[in-house]
């Protein structure tokens, strides 16, 4: 597991930008895991820099992002696709037909698991999955439990999770119950891990998170069980690390 402590939000952004386009230009046919969140809009805010300024080019690779909220329709400005439009993919020369995000408004849920992870596999490995961490340990929509699910599927969300999430909506209770999120084995099968933390209301998950027990109660705890690990934070993230 490597570890960087970056002097601030910005700083961790650009470095996690460095690693994703780093990626991407050494095999322009990279599969990428994309996560959304507070965290990391610097970063696509870099990597679009980046394709402005610096001729990153983003026309050859596959996406797939870990999770949606469900229900929520595509042009819900709080839905994670219309959050990867405005952040990333409006403004890039990425093909949309190679993009995946799982479909909010599914009407069979199952077979909407069922294919996005088919997808995944027909893919390839993903090559580098980013990923936020949830104030309670929840990586993706993989919320804390007594065991947790391999694949792809549809989660109760956690009332810390609608509570912490309540700040992109309008009132607690627009925040959609539920959620379809890729399983942590569809996680931990990636090549490579890159997660980002910033702030100092991550720093006692990061900490229990990295350095504590492996325990589904802490679903982040299990990126310690992978080979290729890259952890971002900020000086506030890792404050008790
Ligand atoms: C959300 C997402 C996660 C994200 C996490 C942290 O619910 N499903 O993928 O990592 O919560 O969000 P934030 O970066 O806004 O703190």
């Amino acid at each position: 597991m490597r570890i960087y402590v970056e002097a601030n939000y910005e700083a961790m952004s650009k470095k996690a930008a460095y690693i994703l386009s780093s990626q991407i230009r050494l095999e322009p046919q990279s599969v990428i895991g994309l996560a959304t969140g507070g965290t990391p809009v610097g970063m696509y805010k870099e990597l679009v820099r980046m394709h402005k300024e610096e001729d990153l080019d983003f026309s050859e690779i596959t996406t797939f992002n870990l999770d949606e909220y469900y229900p929520i329709a595509k042009d819900n400005p709080q839905s994670y696709y219309y959050y990867m439009m405005e952040n990333l993919f409006n403004h890039v020369n990425i093909d949309l037909s190679r993009v995946h995000i799982p479909n909010g408004m599914a009407q069979d849920v199952a077979k909407e698991c069922e294919n996005y992870e088919t997808m995944i596999r027909n893919a390839g490995r993903i090559s580098l999955q980013v990923l936020g961490i949830g104030p309670n340990g929840h990586i993706g929509f993989n919320e804390p439990d007594a065991q947790l699910e391999p694949y792809t599927h549809l989660v109760d969300l956690d009332e810390k999770t609608i509570e912490a999430n309540s700040r992109y909506f309008n009132s607690r209770e627009e925040v959609p119950k539920q959620a379809l999120s890729m399983g942590v084995k569809t996680i931990m099968s990636a090549k490579k891990l890159m997660l980002l933390a910033s702030g100092q209301n991550k720093a006692e998950i990061i900490k229990e998170s990295i350095m504590g027990g492996i325990t589904p109660e802490i679903p982040a705890s299990f990126l310690q069980l992978h080979p290729d690990v890259t952890i971002i934070l900020d000086k506030e993230a890792a404050s008790e690390v």
